[in-house]
């Protein structure tokens, strides 16, 4: 499962690529928003960041099919090889991903998933990722994980090439049971990420392991000084 950053603070980004494996950056309008700066300013550093090799998600904001399509054109024109194109899976949104696949040349993201419905039509019309939002999905008095579970099994279950990039995450378990799943990617905001392995047995366990090791050869001395 790859693991993706939904964000576009560049210092929280540069923070989770300092301490944990990351995938790449997943952003949405509302994301884009908060930054308060021209959208293809922020995009465009974040890529300059995490280099042309890794994912970049970016959403195309047009609420007509042909006009998704044109914000396709100038995302990809920007940020270059591995970028997906966020295409929300509503009506205009299938006409647009339609229209991108018979193009062929821009990858694209079907997001705003709150159905497997949506998410089967999504791969159909050739989406790469199906993003389901698991935690509004809770929000909503559904289930969140079962709902992203079935449309990774739809997926596998009609030979459809489309791989789950679950979002909307509120904690470490959510994310455990779609890695177990083995789902092709999910995206969480940093301060889930910095949350994932927080835990007070797992501190103290390692600190007991160095203040012992300092009783042996002093304070402050590690393996290098002995
Ligand atoms: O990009 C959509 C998804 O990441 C939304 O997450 O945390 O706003 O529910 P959240």
């Amino acid at each position: 499962m790859k693991l993706l950053i939904d964000n576009a603070d560049i210092e929280k980004i540069k923070k989770v690529y300092e301490f944990y494996p990351a995938d790449g950056v997943t952003t949405n309008p509302t994301i884009l928003a908060k930054s308060g700066r021209q959208p293809f300013d922020v995009l465009k550093e974040i890529r300059e960041f995490i280099g042309e090799d890794a994912d970049i998600h970016a959403q195309a904001i047009a609420r007509s099919a042909e006009g998704m399509v044109e914000d396709a054109h100038k995302i990809v024109a920007e940020l270059g090889k591995n970028t997906y194109v966020k295409i929300p899976a509503i009506e205009e949104g299938f006409k647009a991903m339609k229209l991108l696949a018979k193009e062929g040349k821009i990858k694209f993201t079907a997001t705003a998933v709150y159905t497997p419905m949506q998410a089967f039509l999504s791969a159909k019309a050739g989406a790469s990722y199906a993003a389901p939002y698991v935690n509004r999905i809770d929000n909503m008095g559904y289930n969140g994980i079962e709902i992203t579970q079935r449309i990774h099994d739809i997926f596998l279950n009609n030979d459809l090439e489309t791989e789950v990039l679950a979002a909307s995450f509120k904690n470490s378990q959510q994310l455990l049971e779609l890695a177990e799943y083995g789902v092709g990617a999910a995206t969480a905001a940093p301060d889930v990420i910095f949350s994932l392995v927080k835990n007070d047995a797992i501190t103290s366990a390692v600190e007991t392991f160095i203040k012992d090791f300092e009783k042996l050869v002093g304070e402050g001395k590690t393996m290098k000084d002995c």
